[in-house]
């Protein structure tokens, strides 16, 4: 991308080049091997959201939590992003292109995407069940989080995972990128969690959305545009589209 000398890059990113937010869940990240949860066989036919993804669950059994996200952490750590995540990143030669995610996995930042918001937290972080709720890396030669890791401070660490029942931090910060955008993208997700799914709410009248999901999705606008195709192909082709115009 060439651009005016004068220009600093981020100034012609946030000022000139049209903006896209994608929005994704599960589906996105389906294709490298990550199940989603809600489709036949998804997690949440394994386990019970009430056991490992909410805060009573964690105060019933922090062992199974613990346990729940230490094999999503392994399994992610066994992954790579499929070609949806890195068409996503490459439209970034075009667009300005941030990423409000529902996954909790890393796969469109080790794609190369530079602008990730995570609504729903992040497998790959942990923080302190003390005040202040400090974050912490956890080292993927280290992926396991136990019972008895604790922070400096001496409290049990959790996983940094946004459970049923409690607060989005980051909702209106994607909240707002959504209302500034001139796309909206949504992929892989059964748009049954909120507040996430109200998201599509925030758009300005009149703004273009498309959903790219191999499967019908409920609770959508009217108006969506719909490219019914998994991540990877379905990304390919809302580029070619995004290229002609
Ligand atoms: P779901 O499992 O509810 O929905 C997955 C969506 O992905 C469905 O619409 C599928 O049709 C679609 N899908 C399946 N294969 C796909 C593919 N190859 N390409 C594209 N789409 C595909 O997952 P989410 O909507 O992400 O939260 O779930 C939302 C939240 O519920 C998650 O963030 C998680 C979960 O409980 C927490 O754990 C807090």
């Amino acid at each position: 991308m060439i651009f005016p000398v004068h220009l600093s890059y981020e100034f012609y990113r946030r000022n000139i080049m049209k903006k896209i937010v994608v929005f994704t869940g599960a589906g996105m990240s389906a294709e490298s091997g990550i199940s989603t949860f809600r489709d036949s066989g998804g997690l949440w036919d394994q386990y019970r959201i009430e056991d490992v993804a909410t805060p009573e669950g964690w105060r019933k059994n922090p062992e199974l939590v613990l346990e729940f996200y230490n094999q999503r952490r392994r399994q992610l750590l066994e992954v790579t992003p499929n070609e949806g995540h890195a068409g996503l990143a490459e439209l970034e030669a075009n667009f300005d292109v941030e990423i409000v995610t529902q996954n909790v996995d890393n796969l469109h930042e080790r794609a190369g995407s530079s602008h990730v918001l995570h609504l729903h937290g992040e497998l790959m972080k942990v923080r302190s069940t003390g005040s202040g709720a400090e974050v912490f890396d956890v080292e993927s030669s280290h992926p396991d989080v136990k019972l008895g890791d604790k922070c400096p401070k001496g409290y049990q660490l959790r996983p940094h995972i946004v459970w049923f029942g409690e607060a989005v931090p980051e909702f209106e910060h994607a909240a707002n990128l959504v209302s500034n955008a001139d796309m909206l993208v949504i992929i892989g997700t059964s748009m049954q969690v909120y507040p996430a799914a109200g998201l599509v709410n925030y758009v300005k009248h009149g703004t273009p959305v498309w959903l790219i999901d191999p499967n019908v999705v409920s609770n959508l606008p009217a108006g969506v545009r719909l490219i019914a195709k998994g991540a990877s192909e379905g990304v390919a082709e809302l580029k070619t589209l995004l290229m002609k115009r």
